[in-house]
């Protein structure tokens, strides 16, 4: 597995972890980022995983990243792309080498909160009385769509009249962790592999 991240990593965590205590038959073979401050690119190195910065350079369109992206993660000739916290969009110069092998994680409900901050919006819309829970999924992206896409799992997470952003960003991330290695699991003893 090639896993690209923007940010924090606790998912790409927990995904080392699972590899390394082989809950999850599987392998990180390489981690991108955008970002070069992305803490996730720590957590890569620390576990003697490679740790690609891969910057987007001005001159250089969206889909332009987006080839030179693909091409340097088809260099690790992974089985499976995880987007655990890539805050980018992926274009078709990218997808189309990947075809049924990148899988998103995202932090809301199917059709609900798509894009960043989808917290912040569930914190938001329970205040406003418009959603009594929210939750996280685990879903392919076949195409340029946002955060949508053949759900491979979701979990409902409550949200409770006295939690604060940050209880419930701590909830949410707890889920995503187990559900994002359930899920995996389950899709590597399901598929066969590219490669
Ligand atoms: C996670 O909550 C993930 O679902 C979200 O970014 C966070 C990354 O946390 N992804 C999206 O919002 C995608 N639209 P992490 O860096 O600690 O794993």
């Amino acid at each position: 597995m090639v896993v690209l991240v923007s940010g924090n990593g606790s998912n790409l965590q927990a995904v080392l972890d699972a590899c390394r205590n082989r809950s999850l038959p599987a392998e990180v073979v390489a981690v991108f980022s955008n970002r070069k401050e992305a803490y996730g690119l720590e957590r890569a190195r620390a576990a003697g995983v490679p740790a690609v910065w891969q910057p987007k350079p001005k001159d250089q369109d969206r889909r332009q990243y987006d080839a030179t992206l693909a091409d340097a993660v088809i260099h690790y000739r992974p089985d499976w792309i995880l987007l655990l916290g890539w805050m980018r969009l992926l274009s078709s110069p990218f997808l189309e080498h990947f075809p049924g092998r990148v899988i998103n994680l995202h932090p809301a409900l199917p059709q609900t909160f798509p894009g960043i901050n989808a917290i912040q919006r569930a914190f938001d819309a329970y205040q406003l009385g418009h959603i009594q829970h929210t939750g996280v999924m685990v879903h392919l992206v076949p195409d340029e769509g946002v955060d949508c896409g053949p759900l491979l799992g979701q979990q409902e997470v409550p949200i409770y009249p006295q939690d604060d952003l940050h209880m419930l960003e701590d909830r949410i991330h707890e889920v995503e962790h187990h559900l994002l290695v359930t899920v995996l699991a389950s899709v590597l003893a399901s598929a066969p592999t590219s490669y």
